[in-house]
């Protein structure tokens, strides 16, 4: 079969589409024929050695598949071969063949097809996880989100629509406002242009209840210091590439919270509350209650470009790797 390999740490560019062997099944696992494999930040920090994980060279990276399982190991009771399936594999997906532990492989309904599933599930569960479990989000309440038009930021503008709240998107572009704007943002700010903290103070109620921010850099103490009394800054990522060091009296004076979100941590250590999430996220998405925006559709070959994309900013919703 055919991959997308990093035999060395660093840049996109130096990745290679080869022929490598299928991958050999152990007992828990599942062997997936890949259909699609959403692109995700994550993956540019794997080929970097920037990221938590780190997979033995070489890998392929690509953490989130939809396809068809072709087989199953010996302990694996939860789906069976040719079961359309998606999977948050971690790495492994921008590949013709990736072999899952079954506890990241959910069935997909019939209404949902490959291309929505790879790009809607790893987004929305984090995004999910963060407004639910960490945040406790209620009807009424607003929430900003920093990196609004990218994939788990456009995540978090739909979901907090769809839970009740006043939902702000900021971002760098006029096109990724418009697009979250298209998804259901109530208010708009350019953060490349504009003052952070000044624009909120211009909005209906002049601070937010909840920050998500899969970003960090400079727009994280502006967020935080836009929070109400009892607020809660979610801390979900870095892609500015500096982690914020917050003010502790700012958090002290507002009787807020910083919390973090740690979506695959939660999936490993609360597998039945993830189960659960995941359930009402494929009912949402069958029904079409949420759904992702698809920038571009790479092939194999074009899998490094994808990723280089992202790092670019260039994306907006998300890019999706076709393998079939
Ligand atoms: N905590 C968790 O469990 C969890 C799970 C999944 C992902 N994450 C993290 O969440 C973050 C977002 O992931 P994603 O897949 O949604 O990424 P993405 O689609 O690339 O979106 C990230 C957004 O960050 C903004 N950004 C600001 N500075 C940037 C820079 N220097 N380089 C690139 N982007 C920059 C961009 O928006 P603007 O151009 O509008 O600023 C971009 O749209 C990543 O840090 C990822 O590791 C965390």
């Amino acid at each position: 079969m055919k991959a997308l390999l990093c035999r060395t740490f660093g840049l996109p560019a130096t990745l290679e589409v080869a022929e490598v062997p299928q991958p050999q099944l152990q007992a828990d696992e599942v062997l997936i024929k890949v259909s699609c494999c959403g692109v995700n930040f994550p993956d540019t920090l794997l080929i970097q050695n920037k990221y938590q994980y780190k997979p033995a060279l070489p890998f392929s990276p690509g953490g989130e598949v939809a396809g068809t399982v072709v087989a199953v190991g010996d302990q694996v009771t939860s789906v069976q071969p040719g079961t359309r399936v998606v999977a948050l594999c971690g790495w492994g997906g921008f590949a013709h063949y990736a072999a899952v532990n079954s506890s990241r492989v959910f069935a997909l309904p019939p209404a949902i097809d490959f291309q929505n599933a790879a790009t809607t599930f790893y987004n929305f569960a984090t995004a999910y996880h963060a407004l639910k479990d960490r945040a406790q989000l209620k009807p009424g309440e607003t929430l900003l989100v920093l990196g609004a038009a990218g994939g788990v930021g456009l995540a978090t503008v739909v979901l907090g629509k769809l839970m009740g709240a006043t939902v702000i998107a900021a971002a760098s572009t006029h096109d990724k406002l418009a697009l979250c704007k298209k998804k259901g943002a109530d208010f708009l700010i350019n953060y490349s242009t504009h003052d952070l903290k000044e624009a909120i103070k211009e909005t209906k109620k002049g601070g937010v209840d909840v920050v998500f921010d899969p970003v960090g850099g400079l727009y994280a103490e502006a967020a935080l210091r836009t929070l109400i009394w009892r607020g809660r800054h979610l801390v979900v990522g870095f892609t500015s590439g500096t982690v914020p060091a917050f003010a502790a009296n700012v958090a002290l004076l507002k009787g807020a919270s910083i919390v973090g979100v740690f979506y695959s941590g939660f999936a490993q250590k609360e597998p039945a509350r993830n189960a659960e999430n995941m359930h009402e996220l494929m009912q949402w998405s069958a029904t079409g209650k949420i759904n992702q925006a698809i920038y571009k559709t790479y092939s194999l070959e074009q899998a490094a470009q994808a990723l280089q994309d992202l790092i670019d900013r260039k994306v907006l919703g998300k890019a999706v790797v076709q393998l079939d």
